[in-house]
């Protein structure tokens, strides 16, 4: 299927600019130094989707060891309700898996309607609670998991 949107890895010259779609899309959001963190840690998987030269989504996740974790996914509320976010988490994951991983763990807000509702559709399921996790305003994270057919 074509789509408007391309895929390339994130850089550091983009962490500025994620920070500033991260105020868009999060209440309690990453600063630049957590992208710039997360682009020298090993292990990670940083990518961002462009509409022209836009960045208008990204993804942050991390393989260690056989376990996948996703930290981070987000798309810009003018590119919402189109796919973008599914095709995100669609070549996430399918990156965690070409790192190895066999199972991949997420939070989310517990009140986050649109996203427990994309990650339910992808097969996501709930594991457990966080107590108050989230800050501004403090919430609950729910953990979600799902299993991963080898690549
Ligand atoms: C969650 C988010 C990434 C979804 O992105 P999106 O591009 O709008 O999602 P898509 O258009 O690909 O929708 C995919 C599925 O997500 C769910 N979904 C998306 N928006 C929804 C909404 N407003 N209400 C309910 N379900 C929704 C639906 O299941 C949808 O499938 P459908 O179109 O077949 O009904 C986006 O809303 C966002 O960036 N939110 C702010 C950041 C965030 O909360 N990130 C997740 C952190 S855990």
């Amino acid at each position: 299927m074509d789509v408007p949107w391309q895929f390339r890895p994130a850089t550091r010259a983009d962490a500025a600019v994620l920070a500033g779609l991260e105020r868009r899309c999060f209440s309690d959001p990453w600063p630049a130094n957590a992208f710039t963190s997360a682009l020298h840690a090993p292990h990670m998987q940083l990518f961002v989707a462009e509409a022209g030269l836009e960045i208008v989504g990204y993804f942050v996740g991390r393989a260690v060891a056989g376990e996948g974790e996703i930290l981070n996914l987000a798309v810009v509320p003018e590119q919402r309700g189109q796919g973008l976010g599914r095709w995100l988490l669609e070549e996430g994951l399918t990156r965690l898996r070409q790192a190895g991983v066999g199972e991949v763990f997420l939070e989310v807000r517990a009140s986050n309607a649109a996203a427990r509702a994309l990650y339910r559709a992808r097969g996501f399921r709930e594991v457990g609670r966080r107590r108050e996790y989230y800050r501004h305003p403090v919430e609950d994270a729910l953990v979600l998991r799902l299993g991963l057919a080898p690549a």
